[in-house]
């Protein structure tokens, strides 16, 4: 059976993990193959401990192309050993997060150039890209809001950064989404959760092959 790889991308505080939990529990049911649901900077054991380098706030000596590399190493890994063999099962693969987050945060955020980090996560991916994106909108300093609200003093290195870094990122993703539209779906995620959920759901049966699915009358 044909596999169907799906990313999930926001800015930080848009609520993904949460969504994405949520979206596959509704879908999950309704899916002829199996299914993997999985994470970026992660995904895997070496990729989870390359996280927790470039996440842990004692690093914050990290170059912008130390963080780029390490973020394209971990995702290398996250291919390896977890993407590529589910891709191969034929499986439905969920990712919180893929390389249009180093597009925007590293490309964009830190100065490096969407050219310039693509092409190392060209390298890493071997070109493999998901078939669908939903990028979940939500403005930066909202999302921020939410951050400061639920994870006060126990942000990571990332959410640490000021807001001017979160709206160069938010630019940047402006960026990708509107040179992949194909691709990439937008969702308004500022509006209340379940109705991003339900957004999120019907895009993906809008998308998803048919013959993926089991019957869905709703
Ligand atoms: P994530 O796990 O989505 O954050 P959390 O679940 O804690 O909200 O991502 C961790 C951080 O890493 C987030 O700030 C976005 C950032 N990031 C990049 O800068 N580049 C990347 O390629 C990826 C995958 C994430």
């Amino acid at each position: 059976m044909k596999s169907y790889f799906i990313s999930f991308e926001g800015p930080d505080g848009s609520g993904k993990s949460t969504v994405i939990e949520q979206v596959v529990a509704q879908i999950g049911p309704h899916l002829k193959t199996q299914y993997l649901v999985t994470r970026e900077p992660g995904g895997s054991e070496i990729a989870e401990k390359i996280r927790q380098m470039i996440l842990d706030p004692a690093n914050h000596l990290m170059s912008a192309k130390t963080e780029a590399l390490l973020y394209a190493a971990a995702r290398s890994q996250h291919m390896a050993e977890t993407i590529i063999p589910a891709i191969k099962q034929g499986k439905v693969i969920f990712s919180d997060r893929f390389v249009d987050s180093s597009l925007a945060y590293q490309g964009v955020g830190r100065d490096l150039g969407i050219h310039a980090v693509k092409q190392i996560n060209d390298f890493a991916t071997s070109g493999i890209a998901p078939d669908l994106t939903i990028f979940l909108d939500i403005k930066p300093e909202v999302g921020l809001r939410r951050i400061a609200k639920e994870r006060a003093g126990q942000e990571d290195r990332l959410e640490q950064e000021q807001l001017a870094f979160h709206q160069k990122v938010y630019h940047g993703y402006q960026e990708v989404n509107q040179e992949n539209k194909a691709r990439i779906k937008v969702i308004d995620a500022e509006k209340p959760l379940a109705e991003v959920v339900s957004d999120c759901v019907k895009i993906i049966k809008t998308y998803l092959p048919q013959e993926l699915l089991k019957d869905w009358d709703e």
